[in-house]
C-alpha cells in the first residue's frame, strides 16, 4: 500500500426530501487499499457510492478522485472509476463477450486495448469458459463475476463495488474475495460496501462503520475490535446442570453465568485458559464447549449504536 491518497470525500451531505441519507461524511482512501463501508440497510452506502461515481447529485461537500474534483472534472473522475452496482447491468440476451464490447464502446476503448482487457478477464478473472455464453444462461456467481469484469473493462485504477457478495453462499463468497484480493494485487484501489461483518473483517484493510448517513468509526478492523469491541472472554458450556458446581470451582475468576453457559472475563483469557480447563477436568465437570471468543465488528457496531448490524 502506498501513502498516496486517491479518494477524498469531505463533508458529503445528501437529503432526499426530509430524509438525511448522508449527514456530512468524510474519509480518504490510500492507493492500493481495500476500504470497506460497513453498515445496515439504509445506512447510506449506495447513495455515497453513486454520488462518487457521478450518478447522483449531492447537496454539500466535496469528492476528489486521483486529485480530480468530481464537479469540475466529471469525465476524468468517471474514467478513473469502475463501478459495480448491486444489481447486474448486463444484457441477458447478449453473450458475456458482447456485453464487454458494449461496455468498452461506452469508454471508446481502442480495439487493441479491448483485446487485452478481454484476455485479462479470461485469464485472471476466470471468465474464459463462459465468455461466449449468453448472460441469462449463467449462474448467479458467474453473472456477478462477469458484471465486475464489465465494470472494469476500461482498466480503471479505482474499483467501487456495492455489496458484491450479498446472497452468495460461503464458498462462492470466498472465491469472490480471492478475486477482489487479486485485483488489489494488480494495484487497484477498492471501495466495497457490505453489511457482512465477516466480509469487512476478512477482506478490508480499513473499515468505515456507517449508520444513518454517518461514519461512526473508521480504522483497521483489528483496531476497531480492540478499542471498541471489548475484551475477549472465555465461553464455557457445561453439560447438564453442573454450572453451579463449576461456578464454585471457578470462583477466583470474574464470571457471569446464564443457565449452563459461563463466561470468564480476564485481561488475558488465552493465558488462563489452560488452568481453567485443568480445574474443570480435575473436578470432573463435563464441558460441551470451552473457547476464547474475540470481539467482532458486530460487537463494535452494537457498542456504537445500541443496535445489531443484521436484522434477525
Ligand atoms: N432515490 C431515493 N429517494 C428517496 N430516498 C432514498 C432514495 N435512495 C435512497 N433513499 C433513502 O436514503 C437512505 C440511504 O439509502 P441507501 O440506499 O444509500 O442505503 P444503503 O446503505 O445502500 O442500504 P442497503 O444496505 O439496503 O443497500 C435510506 O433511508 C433510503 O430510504
Ligand atoms: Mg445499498
Amino acid at each position: 500500500m502506498g501513502e498516496k491518497t486517491v479518494i477524498e470525500v469531505e463533508d458529503l451531505t445528501k437529503h432526499y426530501g426530509e430524509i438525511t441519507a448522508l449527514g456530512g461524511v468524510s474519509f480518504s482512501v490510500l492507493e492500493g487499499e481495500i476500504f470497506g463501508l460497513l453498515g445496515p440497510n439504509g445506512a447510506g452506502k449506495t447513495t455515497l457510492m453513486e454520488i462518487m461515481c457521478g450518478l447522483r447529485r449531492f447537496d454539500r461537500g466535496k469528492v476528489a478522485i486521483l486529485g480530480f474534483d468530481l464537479v469540475k472534472e466529471p469525465y476524468k473522475v468517471r474514467s478513473s472509476i469502475g463501478f459495480c452496482p448491486q444489481e447486474t447491468l448486463l444484457y441477458d440476451l447478449l453473450s458475456v463477450y458482447e456485453n464487454f464490447a458494449f461496455s468498452a464502446s461506452l469508454y471508446s476503448l481502442s480495439s487493441k486495448k479491448f483485446k487485452e482487457r478481454v484476455e485479462f478477464s479470461s485469464k485472471f478473472l476466470g471468465i474464459g469458459e463462459f465468455m461466449r455464453r449468453r448472460v441469462k444462461e449463467l449462474s448467479g456467481g458467474m453473472k456477478r463475476r462477469a458484471n465486475l469484469a464489465a465494470s472494469i473493462i476500461h482498466d480503471p485504477s479505482i474499483v467501487i463495488l456495492d455489496e458484491p457478495t450479498v446472497g452468495f453462499d460461503p464458498n462462492v463468497k470466498r472465491e469472490f474475495w480471492e478475486l477482489i484480493r487479486d485485483l488489489k494485487g494488480y494495484g487497484k484501489t477498492m471501495l466495497i460496501s457490505t453489511h457482512d461483518m465477516y466480509e469487512a473483517d476478512e477482506l478490508c484493510d480499513r473499515v468505515a462503520i456507517m449508520d444513518k448517513g454517518k461514519i461512526v468509526a473508521l480504522d483497521k478492523p483489528h483496531v476497531l475490535k480492540e478499542t471498541i469491541g471489548g475484551q475477549a472472554s472465555i465461553h464455557i458450556r457445561v453439560k447438564d446442570t453442573s454450572s453451579e458446581k463449576a461456578l464454585t470451582i471457578l470462583e477466583s475468576y470474574h464470571c457471569i453465568v446464564k443457565e449452563n453457559e459461563i463466561r470468564i472475563f480476564s485481561k488475558d483469557p488465552w493465558e488462563i485458559m489452560p488452568e481453567v480447563s485443568k480445574k474443570l477436568i480435575s473436578h470432573k465437570i463435563l464441558t460441551e464447549k470451552i473457547e476464547v471468543v474475540e470481539p467482532t465488528l458486530e460487537d463494535v457496531f452494537v457498542k456504537l449504536t445500541g443496535r445489531k448490524l443484521m436484522e434477525e
